[in-house]
Formats: structure tokens, sequence, C-alpha cells
């Protein structure tokens, strides 16, 4: 059979996508896939801390404006990606010398300003990015240490007093490891809706690979829609070198296992009922722009386009699951 979509943008859900705001800019083929293909954007990394407030009293708007003025012109919709990181921080956060009350009122002035200027704008917000570590603590990061753990709790709030009508969401990577990381995630959000703080939904961020069990991706995606919240599967890739070998050649045995797993992903998602359905966003567009390659220092081709923004057999697993 023929794939029966035209494009992912005609999907049941909001398929969407990372975008590196340099080349959205500059490279009209890469746009062009990006509006035939995607209806939900996410800034790669545009709307991060460090590219918004680089300074106490510096923020600077004009690439994540351009992302949201170039998705309202597509019909796409925009995905804040993130308020609160202990990653992308600039040295003015890192090394803030403050007291507790001087640390609150830097995360509120800065979730409440970059809230507020997207408001009506960008639907949705990781609210607190990956708080949660490994063996299932928080993660002491610069927040937790000068804010104590209910930090979460108090940015999900100040999201919420900044833009009533935006989609919250606590995100974090490895649900699918193993139940260590997953059960804290989920006892964590459990805790915070039980509490009536407002999140709305769970972000999976989904870096997988070509090694990852069916078990435990499925298990991942059905224990978050338990939760009964929104769930996105936020930044999903499927790397087929797993383990960093220095060299490795793209096959069709590596092509046909990275299709499989994109198959199953998608065809659980789509198996959750609908009104939890809030989408599947790659991080990233093709092979090319993909930040794996960076990350693992190692060639990986963890995306559905080819580096010439080509589909590859892993765009045909997601279509045949849709
Ligand atoms: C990555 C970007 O892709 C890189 O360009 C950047 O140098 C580092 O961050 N989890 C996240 C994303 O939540 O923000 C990360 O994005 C990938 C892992």
């Amino acid at each position: 059979l023929p794939p029966a979509l035209g494009s992912l943008r005609e999907a049941a859900f909001p398929f969407g996508a990372a975008v590196n705001v340099t080349l959205l800019r500059a490279n009209a083929g890469y746009q062009g896939v990006v509006t035939r293909e995607y209806r939900s954007v996410t800034g790669e990394n545009a709307m991060k801390f460090r590219s918004l407030h680089p300074d106490a009293a510096t923020y600077t708007w004009a690439d994540a404006d351009y992302l949201v003025q170039y998705a309202r012109q597509s019909n796409s919709r925009v995905h804040g990606h993130t308020l609160i990181w202990h990653q992308s921080l600039p040295a003015w956060v890192t090394g803030f010398q403050g007291d507790s009350a001087a640390w609150e009122n830097l995360m509120r002035t800065h979730i409440q300003t970059v809230v507020g200027h997207f408001r009506g704008q960008v639907a949705s917000w990781d609210v607190v990015n990956e708080a949660v570590a490994e063996d299932g603590t928080l993660r002491p990061s610069v927040w937790r240490q000068h804010l104590g753990p209910d930090y979460i709790a108090r940015a999900f709030q100040y999201a919420r007093q900044a833009d009533p009508d935006a989609r919250l969401f606590y995100n974090d990577y490895g649900h699918e490891y193993g139940p260590t990381k997953r059960t804290a995630i989920l006892s964590l959000v459990n805790g915070l809706k039980a509490r009536g703080i407002p999140i709305d939904g769970i972000g999976l961020q989904m870096h997988t690979n070509i090694n990852r069990s069916d078990a435990n991706l499925a298990a991942a995606i059905n224990t978050a829609a338990q939760t009964g919240l929104l769930v996105h599967i936020s930044e999903l890739d499927v790397a087929v070198n797993p383990s960093n070998l220095a060299t490795l050649t793209w096959s069709d045995a590596l092509a046909s296992a990275q299709k499989a797993k994109y198959k199953l992903i998608v065809q659980t998602y789509n198996a959750l009922p609908a009104a939890q359905r809030f989408g599947i966003t790659t991080w990233n567009v093709s092979d090319a722009d993909s930040w794996v390659r960076g990350y693992c220092s190692c060639p990986d081709w963890p995306l559905p386009f080819d580096a010439s923004y080509q589909k590859k057999p892993a765009y045909d697993g997601i279509v045949e699951a849709l």
C-alpha cells in the first residue's frame, strides 16, 4: 500500500520538529520542509534562558520572535522550550549572588517576562526541564540549591499567572530507560497534580536508539498517559549508533531497525486517548542538522529526513503508524 498521508501535517495530532532558527532564516530548502511537514515548531535553542536573557537587564527576542512570526504565517503551533533548566544558563545566573528571596525574584521575573512576552502566541511551555536525576532524586541544580525542591511547583504557578491559556508541561528524558527514573518523574508529576499545581502535561523527550526495547518504549508512553495529563513526545530521535562508534556506515539494516522503532513509538502513541495526544515533536529535521552528531562526536543518522532532506524509511514507518 502507498503511504496514506501526503505529509505529517495531516496526522490526527500535531506533528512537529525542533527548529534551528538560523537555518530557518537562511535556508529556503530547510524552511520548505518544515512548512510542508510540520504543524508544530519548537525552538531548538531560541527560547532557552541563555538565548533570551543573556544579562540580568537584557532580553534578546529577535530569533524567538522570528520563529513565532514564521509559525503564524505557516499555520503552525509554537511550543516553548524551556523556562527553567540546569543547562543553557548565562554566567550571570550561574554566578548570581543573592539570598533565597533574590533567587525567587530572578526565577519569577524570568518566567513572567518570557511567558508574558509570548502570551497568546506560544501555545505551550516546558516550564521545567530535566529536574530529576538518573537515580530518581531531584537534580542538585542551582534552582534546587537556592530555592528548595518546591521551585518546580512555583515555576508552574508563575507561568500560569503570566499566560492562563498556555498549556504547561514538565519535560524530561529517560522514561524509557526503566522504572527508576520513570517512577520518580511520574510521582513528581502526580504530586503536583494532586496539590492543584497548574500542570497540564508531561513531555517525554525520547532521545532514543535502535537498541531500546519495545517494552520499555511502550511503558514510557503508556505510564505517562496514566497520569491523565496531556502527553507530548517532545524531542524524538532514534540514534543508530548507540555505542558511539567512531566509524559506522549507513546501511539497509540500520534503516529498517530505525524504521521499526519509529513505527512502534508512533503506533503506541497513536493508541492513546485522542484528548491526551498533544503531539509528537522530533528533535531537529534532518540527519545533517541533528544535535546527536555533535553530542556523541560520532557518525549517526537519527531523523526521518536524510542530509539532503529526502524521506528515509523512518518517515515511512511514521506514516504507516498514523
Ligand atoms: C540541545 C540542542 O539541540 C543543542 O543545539 C544545544 O547545544 C544543547 O541543547 N534535551 C533538551 C534540549 O531538552 O534542549 C537539548 O537541545 C537536547 C537534550
